[in-house]
């Protein structure tokens, strides 16, 4: 089986994890030309991934992980990627929404397979991705894809499992667990960065000094005030929304508070009603008199919540999504929402599934037909 050729757009904190994983962790980089090898994970029919391209703004920056020029060759113009025909799958782990957005829609527009950690890039085009992704599929006409049909399984396929709460399989899980039911609520700790400093805010330490550890950690954005403002989670909560309720949420209709604002002394009224602070993300059904009125609220904001809610339990870089739905009632996700390996993991889980043609070419739920019960967007608090 030809192997799975992979294009990388940024090879920084989440990208050095992708290419540990992917080229020594599960083999790709021992494959050679690859001509007949196969997964360790996957079925013999699975083709193993490689990571052949890596583009970046300066390539003789000094890397924590070591790329094996035999394998895998450094660029910094990202068409080299989204042009070559020899790759199958484009993975953007660059970030921003200029450079790698067109990177993305090239890539689609190739036919090639994305898989992405950009949830400011998702949110922020939800339609028109969606759109690009359905042409590219042939949806509506015939398809744009000049490579449908190729390693992993005809068609282009998008993952987007790290974009939101990192290392959680929460977006996997609202794809896949929920075609029965009907969601009521979506809650979560969507931000590692925050959630770092809030903990270490709490036992004393100054705003200053911890977001400069979340920064060194890896944690933060590039620009941290998408973190600290809110809006990180703000894109966040609109794909979740988009997930558990088919709307497409636009990011500017979403109130969004960060927590630049917060300082010790709500610390202390906290702890004196029992409670912790979280910057938490909220898509709701609203509700009157017990009853689900159809519109939806979406919201960010620093909250109270109570010792002992699930929600405090997330700690560190920590996230904690909760879900409550008809069917299964209350259901929480957990784990680490930022760092290296956690959200290499999710990009690697992707890239797999497009490996083994499970990844999906449809990845967000249509809009509601007008009979359903979500059919307007209320975003007040
Ligand atoms: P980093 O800043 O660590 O890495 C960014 C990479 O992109 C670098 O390798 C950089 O190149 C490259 N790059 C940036 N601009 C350009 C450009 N114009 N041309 C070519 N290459 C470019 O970012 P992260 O790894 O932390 O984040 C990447 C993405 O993953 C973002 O979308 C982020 O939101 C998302 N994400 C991050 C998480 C985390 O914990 N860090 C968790 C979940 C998602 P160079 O190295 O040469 O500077
Ligand atoms: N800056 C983000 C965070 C990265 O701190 O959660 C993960 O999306």
């Amino acid at each position: 089986t030809r192997p799975l050729r992979i294009g990388m757009i940024g090879a920084g904190t989440v990208g050095g994890g992708v290419y540990e994983i992917i080229m020594n962790r599960l083999g790709g980089g021992k494959s050679g030309d690859a001509s007949s090898s196969t997964s360790s994970r996957g079925s013999i029919s699975t083709p193993t991934p490689i990571i052949t391209k890596i583009c970046v703004r300066d390539p003789s920056k000094p890397r924590n992980f070591h790329v094996d020029p035999n394998m895998t060759k450094i660029v910094t113009d990202t068409s080299s990627i989204t042009s070559d025909p020899n790759i199958d799958l484009v993975v953007e782990v660059a970030g921003g929404v200029t450079f790698a957005k067109d990177a993305v829609y090239d890539s689609i527009r190739n036919g090639k397979s994305v898989v992405t950690a950009n949830k400011a890039l998702i949110a922020e085009n939800m339609e028109e991705l969606i759109g690009m992704i359905g042409i590219a599929n042939g949806e509506g006409g015939e398809s744009n894809s000049a490579s449908c049909g190729r390693r992993g399984g005809g068609g282009v396929r998008f993952g987007y499992e790290a974009s939101v709460c990192g290392g959680i399989p929460v977006i996997h899980a609202l794809q896949s667990c929920y075609a029965g039911d009907i969601i009521n609520e979506v809650m979560g700790i969507c931000n590692g960065t925050t959630n770092y400093m809030l903990g270490k805010m709490e036992d004393g330490e100054d705003y200053d000094s911890v977001l400069r550890e979340a920064q060194e950690l890896g944690f933060a954005e590039s620009d941290p005030s998408a973190d600290v403002e809110g809006y990180d989670v703000r894109a966040k909560i609109s794909i979740l929304a988009k997930l558990a309720f088919g709307v497409s949420v636009p990011i500017e209709s979403v109130p969004c508070m960060g927590i630049t604002n917060i300082s010790v002394v709500d610390f202390q009224y906290a702890k004196s009603m029992g409670c912790t602070i979280k910057l938490v993300g909220t898509a709701v059904r609203k509700s009157r008199y017990g009853e689900h009125d159809g519109a939806l609220s979406v919201y960010v904001s620093p909250k109270l919540v109570p010792n002992g809610h699930l929600l405090a339990s997330a700690i560190g870089c920590g996230n904690a999504v909760s879900i409550n739905s008809a069917n299964l009632g209350l259901a929480s996700f957990g784990g680490a929402g930022a760092g290296r390996y956690p959200t290499a993991n999710s990009v690697v889980a992707d890239i797999m599934r497009v490996a083994n043609g499970t990844c999906p070419t449809a990845p967000f739920p249509p809009v509601p037909s007008s009979s359903s019960f979500v059919d307007d967007i209320d975003s007040d608090y």
